[in-house]
């Protein structure tokens, strides 16, 4: 997709699509104004009909009304003018982005330089419409034979408000564009099937990454190098299949060697059966998702290099298929971690803990500012939040804090929940040091416990997107969550 700006008078823009608000109760933003007076009223003719009220997020299309010179008009719903906070603009965006992309039009135009967002600057409306029209125009055609219809869309342009300055604006539309383009990066790679998407698979994208881009380097250690540091944890999940467990280490420099990196660890187990404590079959498809928070690492990985920004990461991803098998590790099997603390397998599917926290522990080589963990962890976090929050879990308050501002800003949203000793207790075992499941209450918080033992030394935050990264039924597919939240949250470090 293309993105410019374009100022001008409204009915004067040639598009294949210009786009202007009303507002609740039919008040015209100045920008439909003057379409409607320039086009015989062919708005008023609408509102006054009550067609059209101006709710939040409805659409309508007018095909070239006299006097105006782009072939389609597309209203859209504003709802009430001074409510218009970011999560409503996000909705006037994506209605009306999926509006126009149902049309065959090329070029659209977005007459919004009025809107006044009440909770943002004026370059975020920028930055926004680029990512989401990104992100809405994502398709997934990979593995049909016939390619489904793409949208007709190639360039969006936005008049600018005023006052604006226009390499502001610009820059503005790259980065929305350049986060909308790392979401599409983490959907694809969920929504690619488990026969395709494979650890290596995994590893080979990462690699690419590195040739990519300059300030990338990607190292990925086989199975063989990961028992020589012990990391027997992450090791069992991946005892049951043929396909290698591979851990995925890339390495963004953007400052000085000795700037301390934020270090982001992905669960990326590219298919969860349950192992030997086999899940039941329905929907079980869906555990291909269960490398959503892998994928978000990578992608913002690609994001933070295409963004150049000024720090250290380090993107760590535990890349395993966990399968049955005659070498699948057993429930009540004890292994001993990289960290040399024993865990007790009581259940072969709760694996994502296991080969985290020998990648946790591995991260400490790297001496983080902050270390945060992302995971498709537990089914208690669907079952706690829907598909509508990110849970966080943190053991430094500072860290949470900022994580959540940062979900706020994205609108990618996360809640905390609480990490206290209190629950520490249900993961104890008779046989080791640590029981890999807490049983059935407080699933989300026993699982973060666990993770907890392997962090003990760091700032670190654990984000469980099993809700949030991916939808089911109908609309069935990988969202590209959390990676807006974490992209905002390392936009704003310092080196
Ligand atoms: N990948 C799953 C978590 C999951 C389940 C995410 C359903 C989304 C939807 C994870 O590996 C898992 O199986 N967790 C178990 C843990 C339990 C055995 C303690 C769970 O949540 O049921
Ligand atoms: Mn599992
Ligand atoms: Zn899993």
């Amino acid at each position: 997709m293309r993105y410019s700006i374009k100022a001008g008078s409204p009915e004067k823009i040639s598009a294949d699509c210009v786009i202007v608000v009303v507002w609740a109760k039919g008040v015209l933003s100045p920008e439909a104004s003057a379409i409607d007076a320039a086009g015989k009223k062919c708005i008023s003719w609408i509102t006054h009909a009550g067609d059209l009220t101006g709710k939040l997020g409805e659409t309508q299309v007018i095909h070239h009304p006299d006097g105006v010179q782009a072939k389609r008009v597309l209203l859209v719903g504003g709802g009430e003018k001074k409510k218009l906070t970011a999560k409503n603009t996000v909705k006037i965006l994506k209605n009306s982005l999926e509006a126009a992309t149902k049309l065959s039009a090329a070029n659209l135009h977005f007459a919004i330089g009025s809107l006044e967002v009440s909770d943002r600057d004026g370059l975020w409306l920028a930055a926004r419409l680029a990512q989401e029209a990104e992100d809405l125009t994502y398709r997934y055609n990979t593995t049909k034979s016939k390619k489904g219809e793409t949208p007709a869309t190639r360039s969006v342009s936005l008049a600018p408000a005023t006052g604006a300055r226009r390499l502001s604006v610009e820059s503005s539309l790259k980065q929305g564009q350049c986060i909308g383009r790392a979401i599409n990066r983490a959907k694809q790679l969920g929504n690619l099937p488990g026969n395709i998407c494979t650890p290596s698979f995994l590893a080979k994208e990462a690699k690419e990454l590195g040739e990519k881009h300059g300030s990338i380097t990607t190292r990925v250690l086989n199975e063989k190098q990961m028992a020589r540091l012990g990391m027997n944890s992450l090791l069992s999940v991946s005892a049951g299949s043929v396909q290698e467990a591979k851990l995925i280490v890339m390495q963004h420099k953007g400052a000085k060697a000795d700037s301390k990196p934020y270090v982001l660890v992905g669960k990326g187990i590219t298919f969860d059966t349950g192992g030997i404590s086999l899940k039941p079959g329905a929907a079980m498809d869906e555990m291909k998702f269960d490398m959503c928070g892998a994928a978000s690492v990578i992608a913002t990985m690609a994001c933070v290099a295409e963004l150049k920004l000024a720090i250290n990461v380090v993107g760590i991803v535990a890349a395993a298929e966990n399968m049955p098998g005659s070498k699948a590790t057993k429930p009540g099997d004890i292994v001993t971690s990289m960290a040399g603390k024993t865990i007790e397998i009581l259940n072969t599917d709760a694996e994502g803990r296991l080969v985290l926290c020998d990648a946790l522990s591995y991260a400490e080589r790297f001496k983080p500012r902050n270390l945060i963990d992302i995971a498709t962890l537990t089914g208690a976090a669907v079952a706690t939040f829907g598909n509508f929050a990110t849970a966080l879990l943190s053991n430094n308050d500072n860290l949470a804090k900022s994580l959540l501002d940062c979900s706020e800003q994205s609108l990618d949203l996360a809640w905390q929940l609480p990490l206290w000793d209190e629950y520490q207790s249900l993961i104890n075992s008779n046989f080791a040091d640590i029981a890999n499941i807490g049983g059935p209450r407080a699933g989300t918080i026993t699982a973060a416990c666990f993770l907890s033992r392997f962090t003990e030394k760091q700032k670190w935050a654990h984000l469980d997107i099993a809700g949030s990264a991916w939808n089911s039924g109908t609309q069935k597919g990988a969202t590209g969550r959390p990676v807006g939240l974490l992209v905002e949250f390392l936009r704003r470090q310092k080196a």
